[in-house]
């Protein structure tokens, strides 16, 4: 078996209800080019419980998405532990922080869909490189059907609405049956109406397939449909709508 592979099944996470999250006095400083540190996140201690479907709000520059990016090891705090599931993410080699990427979804601002591919194989593309005991084309569709896209799986992205672009963006993220779905923003170029089905989309995936969300989102009418509501400013928690 090659190693990427036996290293995903050794971290394979348990996923019917959602991860939990849980952060513990997190910092994290950047420098900036004139050596000046900025505090992006500062002591951010945070419980996220299985399931729950969480918007982060707050000024742009308020930390956002650096809270996305340490929770998904995309990088790493500089002081503080988070825990993701059982998993303590420091305590995880390069290799299974890779492998622990895969397993879990991102959606972005932008969709990032490839050109070329249809809807399906967008969807498709992450399984490209795994050997999967599933059929990776009917995995796809299934995807594609759970947004309200059956019937566009052979449209390329040009053919589709923003709207569609990032349903199918939010299908891809859900390949890997992740039990945890970060969107930075996923509404932020779509108009209000089409931003409203979005937010809709994730919400019913959430209740559907298991997952807990956190949604970082300037949108006050959106982020006030979660569960619950926190507010970033200066890199610290500053409102919390279960506090
Ligand atoms: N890679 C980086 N290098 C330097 N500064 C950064 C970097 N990423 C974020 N920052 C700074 O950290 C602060 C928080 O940024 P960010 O988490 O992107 O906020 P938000 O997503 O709420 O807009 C901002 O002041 C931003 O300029
Ligand atoms: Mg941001």
């Amino acid at each position: 078996m090659p190693d990427a592979q036996k290293m995903f099944e050794r971290i394979t996470l348990p996923r019917d209800a959602g991860l939990p999250v849980s952060l513990c006095n997190v910092s994290k400083t950047y420098r900036t080019g004139f050596g000046l540190p900025v505090h992006a996140l500062n002591l951010v201690s945070l419980r996220v419980p299985s399931g729950q479907a969480l918007a982060i709000t707050g000024p742009s520059g308020s930390g956002k998405s650096t809270l996305l990016h340490l929770v998904g090891a995309m990088d790493t705090p500089d002081e503080g532990s988070i825990t993701v599931g059982e998993l303590e993410l420091a305590r995880l080699q390069e290799r299974e922080r890779a492998a622990f990427r895969s397993q879990i979804g991102f959606v972005f601002q932008r969709f990032h869909l490839l050109p070329a591919l249809t809807a399906l194989d967008n969807v498709a593309a992450p399984l490209l490189p795994l050997k999967v005991g599933f059929d990776k084309q009917q995995r796809a569709r299934e995807l594609l059907a759970a947004v309200g896209l059956s019937g566009r799986e052979r449209d390329l992205p040009s053919h589709l609405s923003g709207g569609e672009q990032q349903r199918v963006a939010i299908a891809r993220a859900l390949v890997n049956s992740p039990g945890l779905l970060f969107a930075d923003e996923p509404t932020g170029d779509l108009d209000s109406r089409t931003g409203a089905k979005v937010m809709g989309a994730l919400l019913e995936l959430r209740s559907k397939r298991g997952l807990t969300l956190l949604i970082a989102t300037h949108d006050a009418g959106l982020a006030s449909r979660c569960d619950r509501v926190i507010e970033l400013l200066d890199g610290q928690i500053v409102s919390d709508s279960e506090g």
